[in-house]
């Protein structure tokens, strides 16, 4: 199973992306997780990425595509893996198309605006694992505690307001262009393209999964 989780910041893709690659036994490669481990570490990728992550802007395009390129060729994506966060530009759509890596589907999740700021003015993220909660609808058990390490919470850096906005602007610009890059493919070469599939990110975290699950499983 090749699976894309596409959508705006704060939709619901590493939340899901955590079930999803659970009950599919394939390994999540979340670039924006990659891109913080590696701030965290002090790595030389990480210097090179931070100020444009903590400016909401993204990577380049050969940055990124290198790194997934290196990841996807493990061993542990031999039976498949679940893209959250990229391809994030035409340009990495397209090196992933030339590099031959064939997608199963791509599963859009829409969210408006206004929910967007609320989701990720209040989350909280747990650094070692990429586990997400937020304050009031996904509380940890403890406060500011992950659940399973019991290890401090965090907020990102680029969760403050001013950021959350500039993000959203980069996401209209160069992300959503791929909901039209992949219906059109889906629509040109339905033999070589995903199956595109637009959920409605609104809902419970449980409802949402559901629905994700409906449409994969119907398509099977
Ligand atoms: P990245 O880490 O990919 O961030 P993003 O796309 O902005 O998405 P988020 O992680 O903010 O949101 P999410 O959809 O995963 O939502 P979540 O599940 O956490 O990228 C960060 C940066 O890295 C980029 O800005 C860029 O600089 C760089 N980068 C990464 N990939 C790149 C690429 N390919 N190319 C170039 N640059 C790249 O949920 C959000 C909150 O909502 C949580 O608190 C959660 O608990 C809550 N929540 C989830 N579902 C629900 C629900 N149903 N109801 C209520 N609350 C909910
Ligand atoms: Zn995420």
């Amino acid at each position: 199973m090749r699976l894309i989780l596409l959508g705006p910041p704060g939709a619901g893709k590493g939340t899901q992306a955590k079930f999803l690659c659970e009950r599919y036994g394939i390994p999540q490669i979340s670039t924006g997780d990659m891109l913080r481990t590696a701030i965290r570490e002090g790595s030389e990728l990480g210097q090179k990425v931070e100020a444009v992550m903590n400016a909401g802007e993204l990577v380049s395009d050969d940055l990124i595509v290198s790194l997934v390129r290196e990841r996807i060729a493990q061993d542990d994506c031999a039976n498949g893996f679940l893209f959250d966060g990229f391809p994030r530009t035409i340009a990495q759509a397209e090196a992933t198309r030339e590099a031959g890596v064939r997608l199963d589907h791509v599963i859009e999740i829409a969210v408006d605006e206004e929910e967007i700021v609320s989701r990720l003015s209040g989350r909280r993220v747990h650094p070692g694992s990429g586990r997400v909660y937020h304050i009031e609808h996904q509380p940890p058990r403890e406060v500011d505690i992950d659940d399973e390490s019991g290890e401090p919470l965090i907020q990102r850096d680029d969760d403050r307001e001013e950021t959350v906005r500039d993000r959203l602007r980069v996401y209209r610009d160069q992300t959503r262009p791929l909901v039209d890059y992949y219906q059109q493919m889906a629509s040109d070469s339905p033999a070589e393209a995903p199956v595109y599939h637009r959920v409605e990110g609104i809902g419970s975290v449980e409802e949402i999964r559901a629905r994700i699950l409906a449409a994969l499983e119907d398509t099977q």
